[in-house]
């Protein structure tokens, strides 16, 4: 049956009088990837840093593992594990001897060679950190972030300025913590990231949800629908299909066509070859959760891949000055 470890009922966090997040609800079931999806500012780290205990709320109610963050704040600490967003150790230990060192916070904590061996770092584990790429050192932070053997693991933005190979490096330990049976609360700009890795995501803006569910689920409820391209149609082509879909959109060469249900791609090939016209190809494209932030949210959305090394950039193409990572 399941378990839920996270319950947040009408959280609000206000500075001042702003409120960087504005009544949001949700749980979180044990085993869980759960996604905080959204752009700089939307209140991803405020709602993160209440649940880890780092930042009281304004109003609402949150449990964690079933405790209240307000009155058992340490017995929490102890069973959470925390990678914070701009994560940094020490530059002049080595792998090990950082892991050790936050290892020793704790009143029980895993051996480090465990640690290094989960993360895939064997071969760094006697390196300083300060030499170690990017990628690595992120590694480094999701092994310290397991080191008293949570329950639940926070990782705030663990993939933000990394390559792409970086990245995936890191969501492949990610989907390692969820194999053990971890609970994981991830917080990302990146819609791809959060769709791969996510069981349910909560896409945030401005404070509040506009979208809560599973990835399947919110592109079913907000997404256009699966869309055929028949890409350099000539006119015959072009007429033919438009007899028969007069809703069809031409863009450039290209002819594009909702799909209303399954039958409708048999007819189009069907019309397209009576037609006796010519067309290059036919591709299905299918709403990804970058389509749905873009109709929810109005705005322009873009993965960018591979920064400079020295900064971060953030969704909305708002740099951010690189703390942790290099
Ligand atoms: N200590 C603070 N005092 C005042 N305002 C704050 C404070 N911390 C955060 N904010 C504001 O609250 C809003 C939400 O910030 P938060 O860091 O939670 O966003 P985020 O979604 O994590 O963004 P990012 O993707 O840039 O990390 C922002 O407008 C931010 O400027
Ligand atoms: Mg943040």
């Amino acid at each position: 049956m399941a378990v839920t470890v996270i319950e947040v009922r009408n959280l609000v966090k206000k500075y001042g009088s702003f409120a960087a997040v504005d009544g949001i609800s949700f749980e979180v079931m044990k085993g869980e990837v759960f996604s905080l999806l959204g752009p700089n500012g939307a209140g991803k780290t405020t709602t993160v840093e209440i649940m880890e205990c780092l930042r009281t709320l304004t109003s609402g109610e949150v449990r964690i593992l079933g405790m209240d963050v307000n009155k058992e704040t340490l017995k929490i600490k102890g069973r959470i594990g925390v990678l914070p967003q701009d994560f940094n150790a020490f530059d002049f230990l080595t792998v090990k001897e950082n892991i050790e060192y936050f290892g020793g916070m704790f009143n029980k904590s895993l051996p480090a060679d465990d640690l290094i061996r989960a993360v895939d770092l064997g071969e760094k584990r006697d390196v300083w950190f300060k030499k170690l790429s990017g990628g690595l050192k992120q590694r480094v932070g999701v092994a310290i972030s397991m080191v008293n053997d949570p329950d639940i693991i926070f990782l705030d933005e663990p993939t933000t300025g990394l390559d792409p190979k970086a990245r995936r490096d890191v969501w492949a330990v990610i989907q390692e913590l969820k194999a053990k049976g971890k609970t994981v609360i991830l917080t990302t700009h990146y819609m791809e990231e959060a769709e791969v890795l996510s069981d349910r995501v909560g896409i945030i803006d401005h404070g509040r949800f506009l979208a809560l569910g599973t990835p399947h689920d919110i592109i079913e409820q907000f997404g256009t629908g699966s869309r055929c391209i028949i890409s350099n149609c000539d006119d015959a082509c072009a007429q033919s299909l438009k007899q028969q879909w007069p809703g069809i959109e031409r863009k450039g060469g290209d002819i594009v066509i909702k799909l209303e249900n399954k039958g409708s791609l048999p007819e189009i090939i069907y019309t397209l070859d009576r037609s006796g016209g010519n067309y290059e190809q036919i591709q299905v494209t299918r709403p990804t959760l970058e389509d749905v932030f873009l109709r929810l949210t109005g705005k322009k959305l873009h993965e960018e891949e591979a920064p400079p090394p020295t900064e971060k950039k953030g969704l909305f193409g708002r740099k951010k000055k690189e703390k942790g990572v290099a």
